[in-house]
């Protein structure tokens, strides 16, 4: 699903940049330039960050 309809970037696209190596708004804007133009996505552009993280942390948890 589009996030970020002014940048096209998708649900998709967050949770592989945090895979990538994200893990704040601000990594996000910088290297997905989400919610950099009218700002409507950026609190669900947050969920979808905190989502991923999570998932990430309980994958690391689940490896060790
Ligand atoms: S919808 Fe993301 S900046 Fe406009």
């Amino acid at each position: 699903m589009y996030v970020c309809v002014c940048r096209a970037v998708t649900d998709g696209d967050i949770r592989e940049a945090v895979e990538q190596g994200c893990c704040t708004m601000r990594d996000l804007r910088n290297t997905l330039d989400v919610a950099t133009q009218c700002g409507r996505c950026a609190l669900t552009a947050r969920e979808v960050l905190n989502d991923a993280l999570q998932h990430l942390a309980r994958d690391i948890a689940g490896a060790a």
